[in-house]
């Protein structure tokens, strides 16, 4: 039986819950943070899954649990501009008030990044500005870094790029290679973007009308920084 937290959007009638907040989940592969967030008992609705890719393992987490999944393959569009507007479309009809990117493969338009402004999240593994875009083990190890990690940011028009929500850092081994640090890396990863999704869904979360983040309640309860000492 699944928590009413991820009930699909078909059950939405309790009063209850009218004050929560809907999520639509964009996958491409994995879904390894997909899982990760299915399983935060996030105090919001995760509406839909969507992928542009027909073969992602992550789009059965999500139809274990009964949430709704699309697929919007940029395989049958022509354009960026024609992908856009069909998955624009799909996630509007799930009526998100928060958008994640969860290992989403697809670099989103303007016009899309501009719609969900301020309700729009990715998560990068590195710890940005450092390594954005491909490879970013690969770009830590060459880089000789000793300190690694992982970012939650709002999407801003400029890939990897937008106001940074909380970060969490790992250190970097002599015998690393991209493997093992990636490993080491996505252990964080599924503790920071619940917990940034989480911060989200309960109001504590936004981003300015001048770009910068606001994080209410700062502390332990809303820490930006993780640097486990064990990791
Ligand atoms: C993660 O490392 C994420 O940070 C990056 O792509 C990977 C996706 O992994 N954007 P998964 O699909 O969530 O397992």
């Amino acid at each position: 039986m699944m928590s009413d937290a991820f009930s699909p959007v078909s059950s939405r009638s309790g009063a209850a819950d009218t004050q929560m907040k809907t999520v639509v989940i964009l996958i491409s592969g994995r879904g390894s943070n997909l899982l990760a967030l299915l399983e935060a008992k996030l105090p919001g609705r995760i509406s839909a899954v969507i992928s542009d890719r027909g073969e992602a393992q992550g789009l059965a987490f999500a139809q274990a649990r009964g949430v709704a999944t699309a697929v919007i393959d940029h395989r049958r569009y022509t354009s960026r501009e024609a992908f856009d507007a069909a998955l624009t479309e799909e996630v509007e009809a799930h009526r998100a008030d928060l958008v994640v990117l969860a290992g989403f493969m697809r670099i989103l338009g303007d016009d899309f990044v501009r719609r969900f402004a301020g309700r729009l999240l990715n998560i990068h593994p590195s710890l940005l500005p450092m390594f954005p875009g491909l490879k970013p083990h690969a770009q830590a190890l060459a880089a000789g870094v000793k300190i690694h990690g992982c970012t939650v940011h709002f999407v801003t028009p400029s890939l990897d790029a937008g106001p940074i929500v909380v970060q969490a850092a790992v250190p970097v081994h002599g015998d690393d290679d991209q493997k093992s640090l990636a490993a080491r890396v996505l252990v964080q990863e599924h503790r920071i973007y619940p917990q940034a999704v989480r911060w989200f869904l309960e109001d504590r979360l936004r981003l300015s009308p001048d770009g910068r983040v606001v994080l209410q309640g700062e502390g332990p309860p809303a820490q930006p920084l993780i640097a486990p000492a064990s990791a």
